[in-house]
């Protein structure tokens, strides 16, 4: 599958903003380095998370697109650099029409909860509304007729080689591999054993988590500054896991404008010039 930037024209005449247009240029990149490294991509994006306050000027403008604000019912923690930050999720619908051009799967409006916060967020600089990261989706294996704890044990492997590929394809240092995994796995005895094996070829630290509302999703981010993610889901119920993305803005994302607009890393030498 190829991941279609169709999209891209409506969503920067929804929001103009710089932060928007920049992260496009990184996303196409990226998307072009690791295709070439043979990473599977999902035709649409997975989801992007943008800042605004108040915060319908995230969700208003994409009603227009069938985006459906708060589908799965949750709100979700986001502290940033020791401000409080929430989020809700809003969803394209699966059966939309235009769902073919690349859109994103989930657009995630974080907002600042009291002054003091909003304050801190203005301040950066980066416009309001500013979007932070893309997140780009990873084909997952397909599935037979198999247990959550035989899936996982072929899953978590496929990641770690997707994350080595990502690795050689930015030239940039992945973030830690979060892992949120079906409650049978994640509280299964063999499973905890075999952990170990799973992730003997990753070059970098890992989290599991248990999934709330089952399913999987395993994530990580790509580009220093955190401004492009990859995400690989299968059977999910809802968009994030609530730990997941308490543990992201706490340990990995910023707003200040030195980190998040740090430029790519140069390509990487294994790759051609022509290619
Ligand atoms: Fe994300």
């Amino acid at each position: 599958m190829t991941l279609s930037f169709e999209f891209e024209k409506d969503f920067l005449e929804a929001f103009p903003i710089e932060s928007a247009a920049r992260r496009f240029v990184d996303a196409r990149e990226v998307a072009k380095r690791i295709t070439r490294e043979g990473v599977r991509l999902m035709p649409s994006m997975d989801h992007t998370a943008m800042v605004s306050d108040p915060s319908r000027l995230i969700t208003g403008p994409i009603r227009k697109f069938g985006y459906q604000a708060g589908w799965d019912e949750r709100c979700y923690p986001s502290p940033l650099e020791g401000f409080d930050f929430w989020l809700i999720t809003s969803r394209m619908p699966p059966d939309s029409p235009i769902r073919h051009q690349g859109w994103f799967d989930y657009i995630a409006s974080v907002w600042p909860i009291d002054q003091p916060a909003c304050d801190y967020f203005l301040g950066q600089g980066n416009g309001n509304p500013f979007l932070h990261h893309m997140t780009m989706g990873i084909e997952p294996p397909a599935r037979g007729n198999e247990s959550d704890l035989e899936y996982a044990v072929r899953l978590i492997p496929y990641m770690v080689d997707v994350r080595r590929r990502i690795q050689q394809g930015t030239g940039e240092q992945p973030s830690q591999l979060v892992m949120s995994l079906s409650q049978e796995v994640f509280a299964s005895d063999e499973f905890r054993r075999r952990v170990p094996d799973l992730v003997q070829d990753l070059d970098g630290p890992y989290v599991i988590e248990c999934m709330q509302g089952g399913g999987f999703l395993i994530q990580f981010f790509v580009l220093g500054g955190a401004r492009i993610e990859v995400a690989c889901r299968h059977g999910t119920s809802q968009a994030f896991n609530p730990r997941s993305t308490e543990r992201f803005t706490r340990e990995e994302i910023s707003m200040r404008k030195d980190l998040v607009e740090k430029p790519m890393a140069e390509r990487p030498g294994s790759l051609s010039p022509a290619g």
